[in-house]
């Protein structure tokens, strides 16, 4: 492949999957019975906030247990020694910034940041006492403290950074790549993000495990875990990049 001008690049949970967090819709995909669909919305944190929290709580604390993995690794080497790249993550872990990402759009939000209920605004909250699932977290921003919802995308609620994101695709060209790894397609806006790509010209590019829902969409596909095939695929694109 030439080298391109520009990259975006989009993850999901298949590229944290070597790194020990369960994928949303794998057979581990359940929680307590519950399918995300029955966790991750406005109306259950209403309905049922405690069962919403403990779900996030839970997940909150399993990032003090989890690393970054190859493929976390490998897209911070694209970043650095390919072109101009913008990573947007549907992952809500902090694996693509322990790594070392810095252009990373987080765009369903992240489960280190608490958000007020009644300001809006965003804190970073992971001590201990934050981390307890049966105890709600208020925030510091208010003269009454107020209580804080994780700082998450639900269902039914707008992704952050449309903007920067429709923006980063408009900037595509012939030739450019957008490269996706570890997303089953399901979710959309995300799940538009390959095509989108593809009919402003930029090649497009899978690493996943299984078939996607979306696999028309793309130019290449290599099917295996993006930890064992991502350093690889990058190593061979710097090196062709590089040499041309
Ligand atoms: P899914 O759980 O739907 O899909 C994970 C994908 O990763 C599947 O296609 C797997 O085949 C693939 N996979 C599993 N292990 C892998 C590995 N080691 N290497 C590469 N691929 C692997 O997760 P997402 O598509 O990310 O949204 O889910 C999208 C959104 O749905 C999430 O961001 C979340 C959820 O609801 C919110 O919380 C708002």
């Amino acid at each position: 492949m030439p080298r391109p001008n520009r990259i975006v690049v989009l993850t999901g949970a298949g590229i944290s999957a070597e790194s020990g967090v369960a994928t949303f819709r794998g057979e581990d995909g359940l929680w307590e019975g519950h399918r995300i669909e029955e966790v991750a919305t406005p109306a259950a944190w209403w309905r049922d906030p405690d069962t919403v929290w403990r779900f996030y709580s839970l997940r909150r604390k399993a990032l003090l247990d989890v690393e970054p993995n190859a493929a976390h690794h490998a897209l911070v080497r694209l970043e650095r020694e390919g072109p101009e790249m913008l990573l947007i993550t549907q992952n809500v872990d902090d694996l693509h910034q322990r790594a070392g990402s810095s252009s990373l759009l987080p765009m369903h939000g992240q489960l280190r940041m608490l958000r007020c209920e009644r300001s809006g605004r965003h804190q970073e909250r992971m001590g201990e006492a934050d981390l307890d699932p049966s105890t709600f977290v208020d925030c510091t921003c208010c003269s009454t403290p107020s209580r804080m919802r994780p700082d998450i995308v639900w269902f039914g609620e707008v992704p952050m950074g449309m903007d920067r994101i429709h923006a980063a695709i408009d900037a595509l060209r012939m030739g450019d790549l957008c490269l996706v790894v570890g997303t089953s397609g399901h979710v959309h806006p995300a799940a538009g993000i390959a095509a989108a790509a593809r009919n402003v010209g930029a090649r497009t590019v899978l690493v996943n495990l299984e078939a996607p829902v979306n696999l028309h969409d793309f130019d290449e596909v290599h099917l295996g875990p993006a930890g064992g095939t991502l350093p690889g695929l990058v190593e061979a694109w710097l090196e062709e990049w590089n040499d041309a």
